[in-house]
Parts: structure tokens; sequence; C-alpha cells
């Protein structure tokens, strides 16, 4: 029987290697199942709240989707749309929610509000991003790693995560690396690393496994040999535009370009992007930062690897379904180890 049954998934420092591991399978095979027409509901009669504090495409459809899929219904609460935080506390608001609902998803700000959310709610509360992490991208992120390089063991598997490596995607990523054995560079000027504190700790639960967890500002040290190349955004939601300027003086070194890839040594090398990304002028907010800045082909990454890559980062992006539909299914369903 599964340990997942009734569990909250809001970081995965909270998750056995083998959990991890059986989410990425069970995943897999919702995978499969959908392609063939063959997926089964598990979710029918199910009630699921989508609660979003910050914008979303992938995460807020991915979960529909999946809920769609598997039978269950969904109600979307955006921006603004509940009492939430304003005139009802989260705790009153978990334990009104756990009334109607069978499982609630959370996206926010900061990472404290989700911990009182399932705190104080009886039914299992998934994390969709906090300002600290992203577990449900995460998961999608090993499986589309996982089916890349045709691997199922992520102790074999190398990333470097380049950029802003103190934010929710590198944080997890060193979650992710600490609890499963991936081996993990977070490669970033001093300034951007992550917490010290928070640091040693993976670094501590990773050395059982005897994988490589370091932070380094050295570009050709950090990416050398490596498998994948993980970017994400260089402000993320939440931060005011004002850091912009210092962000792009101290990473535009660590912009995914076809130098860094060079550097890898490695002419397989793979790129990841949890999207969304700043690769050309075609959003309102990219044209305005790459014409202030002076910048011709992309922010975090450029036009042309982004297009090289596209079909593994838009990968990334249909693993969003399976692997949110696998979390709800684990958790919500009591003998889910027979699927
Ligand atoms: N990657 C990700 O979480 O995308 P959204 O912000 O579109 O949900
Ligand atoms: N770090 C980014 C991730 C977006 C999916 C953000 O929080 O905006």
């Amino acid at each position: 029987m599964s340990t997942l049954y009734q569990r909250n998934f809001l970081r995965l420092l909270d998750f056995k290697d083998s959990e991890i591991q059986y989410l990425i399978n069970l995943s897999s095979k919702l995978k499969k199942l959908k392609k063939n027409g063959k997926e089964i509901q598990h979710l029918r009669k199910k009630n699921i709240v989508l609660i979003f504090e910050k914008e979303s495409t992938r995460t807020r459809c991915a979960f529909e989707v999946a809920a769609f899929d598997q039978g269950a219904n969904v109600t979307y609460l955006g921006p603004g749309n509940s009492h939430l935080g304003y005139k009802e506390s989260i705790a009153d608001t978990a334990k009104v929610l756990s009334r109607m609902y069978h499982g609630i998803e959370y996206r926010g700000h900061n990472h404290n509000i989700i911990n009182i959310l399932a705190k104080c709610s009886t039914v299992p509360v998934w994390n969709g991003l906090t300002n600290q992490f992203h577990p449900t991208q995460i998961l999608a992120d090993l499986l589309t790693m996982q089916e890349t390089l045709n691997e199922k063991n992520l102790r074999k598997i190398s990333c470097a995560y380049v950029g802003d490596a103190n934010n929710n995607i590198s944080n997890t990523m060193l979650e992710a690396a600490a609890i499963t054995g991936l081996n993990l560079r977070l490669v970033a000027p001093k300034k951007y690393w992550p917490d010290n504190q928070f640091f040693s700790q993976c670094q501590s639960i990773s050395k059982e496994k005897k994988s490589t967890i370091l932070c380094t500002e050295n570009i050709e040290e950090g990416v050398k040999n490596v498998d994948f190349i993980y970017t994400d955004v260089w402000v993320s939601m939440g931060e005011p535009d004002k850091l912009w300027i210092d962000r792009i003086q101290l990473l535009k070194k660590y912009q995914v370009n076809e130098n860094m890839i060079q550097l890898t040594k490695n002419k397989n090398v793979k790129i990841l992007h949890c999207l969304p990304a700043f690769h050309d002028k075609n959003t309102i907010l990219g044209k305005k930062i790459l014409e202030k800045f002076n910048l011709y082909s992309g922010i975090e990454i450029t036009h042309s690897i982004f297009e090289k890559n596209s079909s593994t980062i838009f990968e990334q992006s249909e693993n969003r379904l399976h692997t949110i539909k696998a979390i709800m299914i684990a958790t919500l369903i009591k003998n889910n180890c027979s699927f």
C-alpha cells in the first residue's frame, strides 16, 4: 500500500527516495495509458479546489486537465477571488475548504502560508509554487530527465542549474538531488547561491547517496560533462521589477548560449527550462527588458538554443500533467499501488 495516501505535497524533502521514484513511475504509466486511450478514471466524485494567488499557465492547466481526465470536479479561485488572507484567515479558509473538497492546490507567496493551510486542512494540500519551492515542477523535470536519457537511475544523471540559484526552482532541485542522488551543480555568482544552512542540510542528506551537490561561480567547472543544463527566469513572480538591473549585471555571464554549450564538452547535452522563458521579444515584458538592457537574443537563454532544445523543454511542460495526475491519485486513492 502506498504511504502517500492522504499526505500533503508541500516540498520534496518531506519524501523518501522510493516515494519520489514511485510518483515518477506512476506518472510514466499514466502517460502511456492516456496516449493509448486506455486511461481509467480513479478520481470520479472527487472535488478539487485550485487557489492561485499568482498567475499560471502550466500548473493551472495541468491540474485542471488531470482532474478532467480522471473524472474529478474543479473550482478555480484566482487572485482576489476568495476571502483568503484579507477577510478570512488561512486557518479558517482551510477548515471551510476541507469540508467541501477532497484536495486543495495552492500557489502563492511565502511557504509559511501553505504550511498553515496544510496544518489546518483535513485533506491533502498540494504546492503549486511558493516563493521557496516548486515541487510539482521538479517532479516533472525528473521524469523528463529519465525519459530523455532512458535512464531510470537518477544517480547516473548530472545537471547544472545556472542563473538565479536562490529561487524556488533551484531550491527544489537541491532537495530533489539530496533525496534521489541526482548529481547537481548550482552555477551562479555567490550572491545568488542558496541559503547556507539549507544548502548544508541538503548536502549532508546527499552524502548518504554518494552523489555530488555543489555550488560554483565557475561556469567551465560547473557545466563540464553534464547531461543537462537547467535555467529559469532571473526575476521570479512577485519580485519587484527594480531587481532586473542587478540580476542582469551579475547573471549575464550565466546566460545559456552557444558558448556555454561548448563548455559542457558534451555534444548531446540537453537544456531544461520550467517556462515561461525570455528567449525572444514576443512578450511584453521580455521586449521591454531586452530593449532596456540592449540584449539581443534572449535573457536567461538565447533564442537559438531555446529552439534547438524545444522538444525537451515542451516535454517538461507536458509532463506537468502526468506528474500532477500521479500526485492527486497517490494522495487521494487508498490502494493506488496496484495501478
Ligand atoms: N512552470 C510553471 O509553473 O509554469 P506556470 O507559471 O505557467 O504554471
Ligand atoms: N522561479 C519562477 C518559476 C516559474 C515557474 C517564478 O517563481 O516565477
